[in-house]
């Protein structure tokens, strides 16, 4: 059969992605056992997305946990690019930014990146601002460490991160930029300039402090490339390069290629979406690994790796190995219907969701408390 074409972008994830290639690409390596165990030692226990694979590559791990270990504390550097709602996919990296959080005691800036969306999508200004606030509920709402924990929105922390924008896109070429994203004459100059505001928030408490301070980027790996970019340049301005944590995609309701996107309503659930609405989209859009028929389902049994529900399971919304175990076996072999299997993810998903709008309408009033304020 010939092999699926796929295309991975900060702007576009397509097809049936592949992640052995991928890792190949972009020159990143995969997580090993023996680092595992290193974090292991560290944090107490593995965080789900670890144990299963959810985040499996990075750079740098190695060092940033050498330093570590030398009493040189790394801080966190994540972000959202805020052009439509928050959905399941944002949550799970940032659930797991807060498990690092914990368990290594750091500090977390976070990056909104209201310019980048308006240079990027066909939406106004007033539209983006929006979501931004929007978007700050939904994180504040995860429960980040108040104090230790910075938000920086581009446009407003301007004086904070243009000085340092700057002097990475003195050197940044256009040629490097058109051949990493694909970027044309016709793109407007923004765009162009866009990785130098990405790259520096992972230098700015080192600017801040004055002195070199570790960072790691938990991230999915589409947003890989503005930091393969800009890691050239770190050295060059005297700080370190930041290490990362790539992981995979969450998939999309509709079935296992591309990702969870916020362009597409019914390919995403949203942290605002209803109980109903997301009984009704798992149940109409998830793509199943069920059978044609019930007797073919009970003969041969489902697949679980291509089916949404138990991905959604086994991303984050089911903890419990054992029981997460339990349930693949019932699928595969036929004792557990779809209907059965996505009632179960329905549950789970719910039950996150209503505890988190809960906090979301409290987080209102904490943004404020978030916001950098230097
Ligand atoms: N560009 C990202 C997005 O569109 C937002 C972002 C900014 C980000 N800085 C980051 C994501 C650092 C991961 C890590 O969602």
């Amino acid at each position: 059969m010939k092999k699926e074409t796929f295309k991975v972008t900060p702007w576009e994830v397509k097809g049936d992605v592949d992640y052995t290639q991928l890792v190949k690409e972009f020159g990143v390596s995969r997580l090993s056992d023996k680092l595992l165990k290193r974090i292991e030692k560290h944090a107490g226990e593995l965080h789900l997305m670890l144990r299963r694979g959810v985040f499996f590559a990075h750079r740098d791990l190695d060092w940033l946990l050498d330093e570590y270990e030398k009493g040189n504390k790394f801080f966190l550097y994540t972000g959202c690019g805020p052009s439509g709602g928050i959905h399941l996919g944002h949550v799970g990296t940032w659930l797991f930014t807060k498990w690092l959080q914990e368990k290594f005691d750091c500090e977390l800036w976070f990056q909104f990146t209201d310019d980048e969306k308006f240079l990027f999508k066909d939406k106004s200004y007033e539209e983006i601002q929006k979501w931004t606030y929007e978007n700050m509920l939904d994180v504040a709402a995860l429960g980040f460490k108040p104090g230790k924990t910075h938000f920086i929105v581009d446009t407003r922390h301007a004086g904070l991160l243009y000085p340092i924008a700057v002097k990475f896109a003195k050197k940044i070429t256009f040629s490097t930029v058109k051949a990493s994203f694909g970027m044309t004459n016709e793109d407007n100059i923004g765009k162009i300039f866009y990785t130098s505001m990405q790259a520096a928030p992972a230098v700015v408490p080192s600017v801040l402090k004055g002195k070199n301070v570790p960072c790691l980027i938990p991230l999915g790996i589409d947003q890989d490339t503005h930091f393969r970019v800009a890691r050239d340049v770190y050295p060059k301005l005297g700080f370190y390069k930041p290490a990362i944590m790539h992981s995979v995609f969450w998939p999309a309701l509709k079935g296992p290629e591309g990702k969870m996107g916020a362009s597409d309503e019914n390919s995403a659930i949203f942290t605002t979406d209803s109980a109903k609405e997301v009984e009704r989209k798992i149940k109409k859009y998830a793509f199943s690994g069920g059978r044609d028929t019930v007797e073919e389902h009970r003969r041969i049994g489902g697949n679980v790796d291509v089916d949404v529900a138990f991905q959604y399971l086994r991303f984050g919304f089911m903890e419990d190995d054992v029981k997460l175990e339990g349930i693949r076996r019932a699928y595969e072999n036929g004792d557990m219907l779809t209907s059965e299997l996505k009632s179960i993810a329905i549950k789970e998903i719910n039950e996150f969701l209503k505890e988190h709008q809960l906090k979301r309408a409290k987080a209102k009033k904490d943004v404020e408390k978030f916001l950098w304020k230097g």
